[in-house]
């Protein structure tokens, strides 16, 4: 996928001049005397991030001809709920790699990586507060409940064999799809629409999110961690029961009592048998059943989206929910 045709290239294109405000808007919150906070805070900030979250806001607020100023501490609020999420949840998953590069809790550990995550969390409430505006507050606190709520729940789920396809999606709702949801949310909000409108939009980052999450659990099995600059192969280890594995258990039950053995031991399984799983699922087709799903909802998204608004903008957007199902990363 190239430059031109990657169109979350082409988003981070069209919104540069908001991009270098939002980026300049993150400096200016990690400030801190307290020197570890920017450390890290740069550091994952700006570890090669996609700032698709951020971008989704700007682009909502642009679609609807926005010319104000709120969307840009709203992008970066988005971004800060994102990265104090990915903080905490590597200290979860006891992740060491992100992006490509050490974990910040490989670097700093696990202490350093949660008290980070609640400073970002907090300032973006800060920031929330200092925009004024209740119904957005509510917004963003309904989202961040349901954010935590959903890592609980798939904490609970953890392997779940039985989990069905329905209740995998729920965890991804809940998890994921609610930021990419806010995110559009926010920025039809700050554009004044009416509630329909910021229904329709909330649903399309919802669907959207839902798509990127799905291709997220596909690559895990069908990706290579150099491409996905995280370890892949390690949903299973973690207790993470999801879409592909769900599918092929359906078709192979040798594949079936080997992850119930799997789930015995705690998740431990040596390199030959994570191999013999990963090359069960791929018989079952199990990413391609997962991406399959992510293609379904990224439909659902463009169908979301209104027929009103600059068209570019709305092209760009309908383009970033396929992008979301058809990621190389
Ligand atoms: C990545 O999932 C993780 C999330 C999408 C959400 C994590 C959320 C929390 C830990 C709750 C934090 C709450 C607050 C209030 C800060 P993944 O582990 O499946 O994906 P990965 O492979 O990218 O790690
Ligand atoms: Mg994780």
């Amino acid at each position: 996928m190239n430059v031109t045709t990657n169109p979350l290239a082409r988003a981070q294109e069209i919104c540069e001049a908001d991009m270098v405000r939002v980026n300049a808007c993150i400096h200016e919150n990690l400030q801190s005397d307290i020197m570890m906070i920017p450390a890290i805070g740069h550091y994952i900030v700006n570890s090669g991030g996609k700032r698709f979250r951020p971008l989704l806001c700007l682009l909502a607020a642009r679609l609807f001809g926005y010319r104000g100023d709120r969307h840009i501490p709203l992008a970066v609020v988005v971004e800060f709920i994102h990265t104090a999420s990915l903080l905490h949840d590597d200290v979860v998953d006891s992740s060491d790699q992100r992006r490509g590069s050490p974990s910040a809790n490989g670097v700093w550990g696990n202490q350093a990586s949660v008290l980070v995550g609640d400073y970002l969390f907090s300032r973006a409430f800060q920031m929330m507060v200092a925009d004024g505006d209740m119904a957005m507050l509510k917004l963003m606190s309904d989202v961040t409940n349901a954010l935590a709520e959903g890592e609980v729940l798939q904490l609970s789920r953890t392997f779940h064999l039985e989990m069905t396809e329905a209740e995998c999606l729920e965890v991804i709702e809940r998890k994921t799809a609610v930021l990419f949801k806010a995110a559009a949310e926010v920025g039809t909000c700050a554009a004044g629409q009416d509630e329909r409108t910021v229904a329709d939009m909330a649903e399309y980052g919802m669907c959207l999110g839902v798509a990127f999450q799905l291709m997220d659990d596909a690559l895990d099995y069908s990706a290579e961690a150099e491409t996905a600059g995280k370890p892949v192969g390690h949903d299973l280890e973690e207790g993470k029961i999801t879409l592909p594995l769900i599918h092929a258990m359906r078709g192979d039950a040798e594949l079936r009592s080997r992850v119930e053995a799997i789930a015995e031991r705690g998740g431990y399984a040596d390199g030959d048998e994570r191999d013999w799983v990963r090359r069960r699922v791929a018989a079952q087709r199990g990413a391609e059943h997962a991406m399959r799903r992510a293609c379904d909802y990224a439909r659902r998204a463009r169908a979301l989206l209104p027929a009103s608004g600059e068209a570019e903008i709305r092209d760009l957007l309908a383009e970033l929910a396929d992008f979301s199902a058809r990621r190389p990363y």
